[in-house]
């Protein structure tokens, strides 16, 4: 449990800080500015491994919103639940799913090869894809989305580690660019609700 608490604690702080520089901006430089500087702190360009090996970048989903989530297929809990949330949502709301990918990019690439990310996301939702990488291009990817993870040993699990990390679904616009987050344990009925307000009124 205690895990837990600190991964929604760091998760929480994480959040805070995002609307802590927003905050910054708009007093700095007003808020039409602050918009744009804000999309900025979230995000970039990957290019991960995807089913079959096959590189994928994020220029790949241009058009689309990107639901990105970033855990471990071996994560006991916290990954499980936010990926049935993600799941749940997308099945709410109806044809607008179409424009939306969602993506579980891995931070334990040493465990998580191309196979096992598809088997893994296969099990919560037909659209999903899982990404893995080298340690490096995960890192720079966790960077770009300000994911904090560490590992830690656990001689419990295979390997004798596990990984903890922030728990934050990042919602990307079709231009790629950061349009809002959701933090670990928002309802799933509250995330396909903003789902379908920022595609209604955005495209
Ligand atoms: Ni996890």
């Amino acid at each position: 449990m205690s895990r837990r608490i600190l991964i929604v604690a760091v998760a929480a702080l994480i959040a805070g800080g995002l609307v802590g520089l927003v905050t910054l901006q708009t007093k700095l430089f007003g808020s039409a500015r602050s918009v744009s500087t804000g999309q900025a702190l979230v995000g970039g360009p990957f290019a991960l491994t995807g089913p079959g090996g096959k590189t994928v970048r994020d220029s790949d989903f241009r058009g689309k919103y990107m639901l990105i989530y970033f855990g471990f297929a071996q994560c006991p809990d916290i990954c499980p639940a936010a990926l049935q949330v993600i799941s749940t949502a997308l099945d709410q709301i109806g044809d607008k799913v179409k424009k939306v990918q969602p993506i579980f990019i891995t931070l334990d690439p040493e465990r998580d090869a191309p196979d096992v990310m598809a088997a893994y996301v296969s099990a919560f939702h037909p659209k999903m894809i899982g990404l893995t990488g080298t340690p490096e291009t995960i890192a720079k990817a966790a960077k770009a989305y300000r994911v904090f993870y560490r590992k830690v040993p656990d001689p419990g699990s295979a390997n004798a580690y596990t990984v903890d990390h922030s728990s934050i679904v990042y919602l990307m616009g079709p231009d790629g660019k950061f349009v809002t987050h959701f933090t670990h344990g928002t309802d799933p009925d509250v995330m396909a609700k903003r789902l379908k307000e920022v595609i209604k009124s955005r495209g």
